[in-house]
């Protein structure tokens, strides 16, 4: 099998390309959703959806929004609660929630894909997950080989839940790590010894889960470059199939509980990027192929395999290899994505319980793209997913003159190709190892809501 492109770590770069920039996990990004697109209009898609020459098979995504407790970093839409009733009372309203949704997707369109996000999924109980996933599949029907994901916190689950998911039907999971030394678990609040996470890997691998995947985080409190290399190196040795490693994306000012992060505590920046230089190096010697943005997969991993013959999709959970699905999303702040349209639940989660006890679907904002849009996302998630872009093709398909039509882009995009980023190739262009960590900053020339070189401050997270 041919390696994939390897990312070169060049701090100039760094300093002009690596500032703040959209994640891409939808283009056009959440911020431009519109609370004018509501439940009429998204019953009004999936309609259209279902008489489309061939209708999407579905993936779906449950938002389960629990934790028992705040790590002070956290970025996710979550609720804190010891509450032993949230649960049941959750699944109530997701039952509800299936009941209003589900009958408006012909019963043809197949589940593919499922995954349970959060917060902290694996907050509910065996026997309440068992509940989730019966009420799933009594309204939708499932291929008996989709693809089940959970992620878990390694604090609220026990070998012995592991071996249970396994046996419900899920075959891969993504375990919550972030770090593992303990003056930076002190400083985040949130508290494991890595046997705690060696046990949950252990667990998976001998229930035989198809892909375990790791989280680290770097740029937390009290970080230094030898704390976060015997993190890497510890999971290393766990050999988790995939490892995300994303930058700290500090935003207090939107995330309340990150302002119990004292900031004296965070590592500088030259620290951080020695953190970042050195696990990309590590990750790197251990055989991890880097997938793009924060993501690395051992070579055999489905991940690699859909990076190198052009099928990796971007969606909200990241990278994926399941394309050309409708995405149907279930609890509060959860993102639907039917064809070209996107509808959000109520964020919050009395808002979306009090929707759902009223009778109606929990859509708060949503859009539906427009040509423009459509041929923009495309090419966002082909420099995002495979690195290239072949104007020809983008020609074909909408119908226009690329060089007329993206003038100004391609004027800024020469001025990468001028520091080396990316390659022309005749017939368009190619990221080369030198622009790899910047996959946000080239996408982002293409974004029709960004002006020419703004950014509006603290709205995203750091590229590197
Ligand atoms: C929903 S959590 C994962 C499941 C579970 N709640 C846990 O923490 O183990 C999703 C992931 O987002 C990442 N994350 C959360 N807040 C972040 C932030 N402010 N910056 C970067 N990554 C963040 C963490 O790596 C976390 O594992
Ligand atoms: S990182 Fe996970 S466990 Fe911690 S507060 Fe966020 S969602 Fe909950």
């Amino acid at each position: 099998m041919s390696e994939l492109m390897r990312p070169t770590f060049d701090v100039d770069l760094i300093k002009k390309y690596g500032g703040e920039g959209p994640r891409y996990t939808s283009y056009p990004t959440a911020p431009q959703f519109s609370d004018r697109f509501g439940e009429r209009d998204y019953i009004t898609v999936i309609g259209e959806s279902n008489r489309l020459p061939i209708p999407a098979d579905l993936s779906l995504y449950v938002h389960v929004p629990f934790c028992s407790n705040p790590c002070f970093y956290c970025g996710c839409n979550r609720v804190i609660t010891r509450s032993k009733t949230a649960g049941d009372e959750f699944l109530a309203n997701i039952e509800r929630e299936l009941e209003l949704v589900s009958p408006h997707f012909d019963r043809d369109r197949v589940v593919r894909q499922l995954h349970l996000g959060g917060g902290t999924p694996t907050f509910l109980t065996l026997e309440q997950i068992e509940r989730l996933l019966a009420l799933l599949k009594q309204h939708f029907p499932f291929d008996p080989d989709a693809e089940m994901g959970l992620e878990i916190d390694p604090r609220s689950v026990e070998p012995r839940g592991v071996a249970g998911l396994r046996k419900l039907g899920f075959n891969r999971l993504s375990v919550g790590v972030q770090d593992l030394e303990p003056d930076v678990q002190q400083a985040v609040n949130r508290i494991h010894d890595t046997a705690t996470v060696a046990a949950v890997i252990g667990a998976a691998r001998a229930a035989e889960f198809d892909s375990i995947s790791v989280d680290l985080i770097y740029g937390l409190p009290l970080q230094t470059t030898a704390g976060f290399s015997r993190t890497v190196e510890a999971i290393i040795s766990l050999r988790p199939d995939r490892i995300s490693l994303f930058n700290y994306a500090h935003l207090p000012h939107l995330f309340k509980a990150q302002q119990r992060i004292d900031e004296e505590q965070l590592p500088t920046p030259k620290t951080k990027l020695a953190i970042f230089r050195n696990t990309l190096e590590r990750l790197m010697q251990a055989g991890y192929e880097f997938i793009g943005m924060d993501h690395f997969a051992l070579p055999d991993d489905s991940l690699v395999k859909a990076r190198q013959d052009g099928s990796l999709v971007r969606n909200f959970q990241g990278y994926s290899t399941h394309g050309g699905l409708d995405l149907v999303s279930f609890g509060p702040s959860a993102i639907s994505q039917i064809h070209d349209s996107f509808a959000q639940n109520e964020r919050k989660l009395d808002d979306w319980a009090i929707r759902l006890q009223e009778g109606h679907i929990p859509v708060a904002r949503g859009l539906t793209r427009n040509t423009d849009d459509t041929l923009r996302a495309t090419i966002i998630d082909r420099i995002m997913c495979s690195g290239q872009l072949n104007y020809g093709d983008m020609e074909k398909r909408f119908e226009l003159n690329f060089g007329r039509y993206f003038k100004e882009e391609l004027v800024r995009l020469a001025e990468l190709a001028d520091d080396g980023l990316i390659d022309w190739t005749g017939q368009g262009f190619a990221v080369n190892g030198r622009g790899l960590l910047f996959l946000r900053a080239i996408a982002k020339i293409f974004d029709a809501y960004l002006s020419a070189n703004h950014t509006p401050k603290g709205r995203f997270s750091r590229i590197v």
